[in-house]
């Protein structure tokens, strides 16, 4: 151990979506003075549990497993040994003085905008018995003390970059608006600083992240206010970087300097998630989504228009309050128009605090079993079809990391699958162009058009 190695640790166990997985490792870069990072609860100082609140389900899990870590944490304590426990994230936020008050194991509660004084609330909670609940909307503060925070190595092929955050368009069903606060982006100039920095660790493809990435805007280098599209053309320039590619769009965002980016960008990978929610203009409107199916479908012909080999995937709810078997039906049709390389389908799930939770049209659960049935059939058969569509195709894959099988690497195909190929771990944070000769379940393999030498290709 080099001196410089933190004695204490820390495991941070991350639910929810990408922006949490984004901020479970700036947790760490701004926790590294003090606490290095461990993949085993029993062995840690400190553990924060990052949590995500979109639906019952994922929100209750915090307590089972708060349950199991109490008794780490009192297993420790028989040892001597201080355990810390934390809980962050979306749950954080929204029912911190519930879980300080019921989970007796909990030291401090720190919601999403304030995990720039982690080091100092930790501190704080180590030496009282009151668990700290710090739930401040403060997203300057906190994106400023990123900015000071440069992201560690973590040896990444691909990396997340947040360049905005929280949600100002409040649909019906969605606790995110309460949890992230409200729309902020980041400056052009940190995000340009984080990309060249995260670049010049080896990363080769970098995805942007925001609840909703396309209403990122700022002031550009030029002077002039830019939007997503520019900062991607910007973020293009950067060296080292191949790949450039955003979530989670929202159809009101999607403005014509950014689909004109999908034409000109060639950074900018084909693929994009672009989640409609539901097919009937009815539900639509009763989830205050702000546009139409026709408006929506119009918007993918745009985008296929600039981008032909454009694939696309969404999030889909069924069994939103009110909706009957012919608005479902319309779900089905739009998914039948679009054809999504993949997507992913919830039940509606009431949270408290939305507007749809307290409406008395809630669907019965025997319906909604049958409408995410019906319509994740028809995804999947989608999904197989995109993956067969590709057999025998030649197509660039990112290599980024090894693969299972002795001798053999994977990596992404743009359109975001697993590719297989037996080479040399060499080529691990290249761009190499692949046919496509096999498919699995879940992944696809190939061999490299190029193989130049034997040992290359072996
Ligand atoms: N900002 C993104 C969505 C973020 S939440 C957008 O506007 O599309 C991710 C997905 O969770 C949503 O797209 C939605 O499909 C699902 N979701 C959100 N709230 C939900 C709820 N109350 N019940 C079921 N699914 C929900
Ligand atoms: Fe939630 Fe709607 Fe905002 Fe997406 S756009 S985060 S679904 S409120
Ligand atoms: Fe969940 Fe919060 Fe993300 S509620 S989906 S962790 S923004």
């Amino acid at each position: 151990m080099t001196p410089e190695t933190p004695q204490k640790k820390v495991f941070i166990r991350t639910h929810g979506c990408q922006m949490n997985v984004y901020d479970s490792g700036r947790m760490a870069d701004v926790l590294a003075g003090e606490y290095a990072t461990t993949g085993a609860p029993e062995e840690a100082d400190l553990i924060l549990l990052n949590t995500c609140h979109i639906r019952e389900k994922a929100s209750e899990k915090v307590y089972t497993e708060l349950g199991l870590l109490r008794r780490i944490k009192e297993k420790a304590a028989t040892e001597g040994r201080t355990v810390t426990i934390g809980v962050t994230g979306c749950v954080a936020q929204a029912e911190g003085e519930e879980i300080a008050r019921r989970a007796k194991a909990v030291d401090l509660v720190v919601g999403p905008q304030s995990y720039q004084r982690l080091p100092e609330i930790v501190r704080e909670a180590r030496s009282t018995r009151r668990p700290p609940v710090t739930a401040d909307f403060a997203p300057g503060e906190k994106f400023a003390a990123l900015r000071d925070t440069p992201p560690r190595n973590r040896g990444e092929v691909s990396a997340f970059l947040a360049v905005q955050e929280g949600c100002d368009k409040f649909c019906t069903f969605c606790v995110v608006p309460y949890t992230r606060g409200a729309e902020f982006s980041r400056p052009a100039a940190d995000l340009i600083a984080e990309a060249t920095r995260l670049a010049d660790m080896g990363v080769r493809e970098l995805t942007l992240l925001g609840q909703n990435v396309n209403a990122w805007h700022g002031d550009g280098q030029d002077g002039a206010q830019w939007g997503l599209g520019k900062l991607l053309f910007r973020l293009a320039e950067v060296p080292g970087i191949a790949r450039l590619r955003y979530t989670t769009s929202h159809a009101r965002d999607m403005d014509d300097a950014l689909i004109a980016a999908h034409r000109d960008l060639p950074a900018l990978m084909p693929y994009l998630h672009l989640p409609v929610q539901a097919g009937s203009d009815r539900i639509l409107q009763a989830m205050n989504r702000r546009h139409t199916a026709g408006d929506y479908l119009r918007l993918v012909d745009r985008i296929r228009a600039a981008r032909p080999d454009m694939a696309l995937s969404g999030d889909f709810i069924v069994g939103f309050p009110g909706e009957t078997d012919a608005d479902f039906a319309e779900t089905l049709r739009l998914v039948e128009t679009v054809t999504y390389a993949s997507a992913f389908t919830f039940k509606y799930s009431p949270r408290p605090g939305t507007p749809a939770a307290s409406s008395r049209q809630q669907v019965p659960a025997a319906a909604k079993n049958e409408r995410l049935y019906r319509l994740q059939a028809l995804i999947a058969d989608q999904q197989a079809a995109f993956n067969r569509s590709r057999l025998g195709m030649e197509m660039d894959v990112l290599f980024d990391r090894p693969g299972k099988r002795p001798g053999q690497i994977a990596g992404r195909s743009p359109w975001l699958q697993t590719v297989h190929v037996m080479a040399s771990p060499d080529l691990i944070g290249e761009v190499r162009s692949v046919t496509i000769d096999a498919l699995g379940t879940n992944t696809m393999s190939g061999v490299l058009s190029d193989a130049r030498t034997f040992e290359e290709a072996v």
